[in-house]
């Protein structure tokens, strides 16, 4: 299927594969399809940098460094900013609080990522991406998008929890209920036949509002 287009600039939806670009960034040239191979990839962008929330966000993306490499997940940021901009950010930033930001930032100064991945959103702000976080698999299919505004920082816990919730929804072919955190019980999909039906009403291993909503603890 086509990839979206709105007001001109693509806007990639969940499912869709993760469109390839190149791109400079703190550390070099970075073509998207040789990134990450084999990993997850979490690509996020903020609309300035020197700018208050971006910083507490992106402090944020480094500080939980170990939590992103436990779940096979490489961190790549982007702004509209060129790389002289970021380099003294992540510097001053490191000077100021001691956290550095280690993960590859994307200088998109033509905007031509920012436009592939509708981080541009003109009626927010023509010049700045908004805050979007685009979840991709090692098949570089986008899983999960968020979009923030301008103003409102994002939870890293949340993006933590369903980075996890996908993966484990792939690995044991489950779903996630409301407010799932990793350890809860997960949701078993609803039968599709008949059969399949009067098989689940009989299955006394799982608990059971009915046949179709079901939940279970992985071992
Ligand atoms: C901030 O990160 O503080 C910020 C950036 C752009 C617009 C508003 C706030």
């Amino acid at each position: 299927m086509e990839n979206n287009t709105i007001g001109g600039y693509s806007m990639p939806r969940i499912g869709d594969s993760a469109p390839d670009f190149e791109a400079i960034t703190t550390q070099g040239r970075l073509r998207f399809s040789d990134f990450g191979k084999n990993k997850w990839i979490v690509l996020f962008s903020h609309p300035a940098d020197f700018t208050p929330v971006c910083t507490t966000e992106m402090s944020g993306f480094a500080k939980r460094k170990n939590e992103f490499e436990e779940l096979n997940t490489e961190r790549l940021g982007l702004s509209i900013d060129s790389v002289h901009a970021h380099l003294g950010w992540v510097n001053n930033v490191r000077e100021k609080t001691g956290v550095y930001f280690d993960f590859p930032i994307i200088a998109d100064i033509d905007m031509k990522v920012s436009k592939l991945y509708g981080m541009l959103q003109p009626n927010e702000s023509e010049t700045a991406a908004v805050r979007a976080v685009f979840f991709i698999d090692p098949k570089k299919k986008i899983r999960l998008i968020m979009y923030y505004p301008l103003n409102v920082g994002r939870n890293m816990n949340e993006i933590l929890r369903v980075l996890k919730a996908l993966q484990v929804s792939d690995k044991h072919k489950v779903a996630m209920p409301l407010d799932w955190k990793p350890g809860e019980n997960v949701i078993v999909p609803p039968p599709k036949t008949l059969d399949e039906m009067n098989e689940r009403l009989a299955d006394e291993t799982l608990e059971k509002v009915d046949f179709y909503l079901a939940e279970k603890a992985l071992a």
